[in-house]
């Protein structure tokens, strides 16, 4: 997702105006008219925290928010959020929809499901950490049941998730899935890391199961029977 030339010129053009000292205030982002003071004043959590969103570089708050007149301490909506949907985030970020297979929560328009738009304990500006993530909206079961004859990732019923990413094994749910898109069913991503070797994932289903080539082995494949 890298449709940000644009935010990064701009955030090169303000670092380089930091060495200027005329400009060596800090900035001070959107402006509330009727107040006259900095948007950010009075909302420090918005920019105050472990992992703060590039877009609000700069404390600018209009690129999401429309700033209408009138007193909004009063009547919040006059500085609501232009649109809760994927839109807003698409003005700056790249969508990856029309991908081959893509994911649940992206075709729903729903970033705000997995992302917080201003500020974050964890690294992506995610809502959890990666690790507890899936498992907001998809059950358990998927990894601690040895054997199921419910998931799509098995062998008869042997269960291939639990295989890989059970407790035991733990390969990470992102080494195989990208998170948002794939040009590869069932969110396959087509590049993958093996320690600190990258390696090509060629992935193709078949009528009851699926094969997999990974570049440092063998073709393997798996079938529900
Ligand atoms: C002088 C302090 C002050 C300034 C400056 C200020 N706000 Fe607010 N803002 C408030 C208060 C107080 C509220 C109402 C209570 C609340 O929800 O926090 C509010 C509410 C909001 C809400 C609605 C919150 C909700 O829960 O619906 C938004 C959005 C918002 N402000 C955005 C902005 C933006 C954007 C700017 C700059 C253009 C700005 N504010 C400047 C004090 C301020
Ligand atoms: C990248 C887009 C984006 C930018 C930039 C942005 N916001 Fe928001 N803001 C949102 C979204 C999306 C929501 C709605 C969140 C929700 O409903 O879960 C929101 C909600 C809010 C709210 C009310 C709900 C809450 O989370 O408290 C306040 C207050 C707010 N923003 C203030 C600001 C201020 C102040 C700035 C600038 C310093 C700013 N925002 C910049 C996207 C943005
Ligand atoms: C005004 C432009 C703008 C908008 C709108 C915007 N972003 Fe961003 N976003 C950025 C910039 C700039 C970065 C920083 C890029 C970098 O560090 O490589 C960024 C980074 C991110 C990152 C990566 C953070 C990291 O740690 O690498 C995520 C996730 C993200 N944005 C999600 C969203 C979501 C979700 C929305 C919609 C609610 C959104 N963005 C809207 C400009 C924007
Ligand atoms: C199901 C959860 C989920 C949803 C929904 C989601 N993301 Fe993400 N996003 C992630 C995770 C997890 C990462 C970190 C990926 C990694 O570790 O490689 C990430 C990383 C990112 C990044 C930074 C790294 C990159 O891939 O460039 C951006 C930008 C981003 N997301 C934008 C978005 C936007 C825009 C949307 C909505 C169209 C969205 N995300 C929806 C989970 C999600
Ligand atoms: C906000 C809710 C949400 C989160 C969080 C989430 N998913 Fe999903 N996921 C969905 C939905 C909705 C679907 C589509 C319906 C279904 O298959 O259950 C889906 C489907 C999938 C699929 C099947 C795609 C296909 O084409 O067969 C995979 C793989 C997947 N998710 C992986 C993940 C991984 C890995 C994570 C954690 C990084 C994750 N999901 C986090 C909601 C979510
Ligand atoms: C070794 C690669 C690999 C790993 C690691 C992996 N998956 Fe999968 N996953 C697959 C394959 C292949 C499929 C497609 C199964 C099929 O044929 O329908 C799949 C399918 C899915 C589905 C769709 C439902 C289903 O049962 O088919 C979800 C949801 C999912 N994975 C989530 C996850 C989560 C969450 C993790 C981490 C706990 C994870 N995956 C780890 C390879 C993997």
């Amino acid at each position: 997702m890298k449709k940000i030339v644009g935010a990064i010129t701009l955030a090169f053009l303000v670092g380089l105006s930091f060495h200027s000292p005329v400009s060596a205030a800090e900035s001070k982002g959107t402006v509330d008219a009727v107040s006259g003071k900095p948007c950010f004043k009075c909302h420090r959590s918005k920019v105050k925290a472990p992992f703060v969103h590039g877009g609000l570089a700069d404390k600018e708050c209009t690129p999401c928010h429309s700033v209408t007149g009138g007193n909004h301490q009063n009547d919040p909506i006059l500085y609501g959020v232009k649109d809760k949907s994927s839109k807003i985030c698409y003005e700056c970020h790249e969508n990856q929809s029309s991908k081959k297979s893509v994911h649940g929560p992206i075709q729903e328009n729903d970033c705000l499901g997995c992302h917080a738009p201003h500020v974050s304990n964890f690294k992506y500006q995610l809502g959890l950490p990666v690790d507890k993530l899936c498992f907001e909206c998809h059950d358990k079961s998927l990894v601690t049941d040895k054997e199921t004859d419910k998931n799509g990732f098995r062998d008869g019923t042997s269960n291939f998730h639990y295989l890989h990413s059970g407790e035991k094994t733990a390969i990470p749910c992102l080494s195989c899935h990208d998170v948002h898109a794939s040009t590869q069913e069932h969110l396959i991503r087509s590049k993958g890391i093996n320690g600190k070797e990258e390696v090509t994932i060629t992935y193709t289903t078949t009528p009851k199961g699926g094969n997999c080539t990974v570049s440092c082995h063998d073709a393997l494949g798996y079938e529900r029977k």
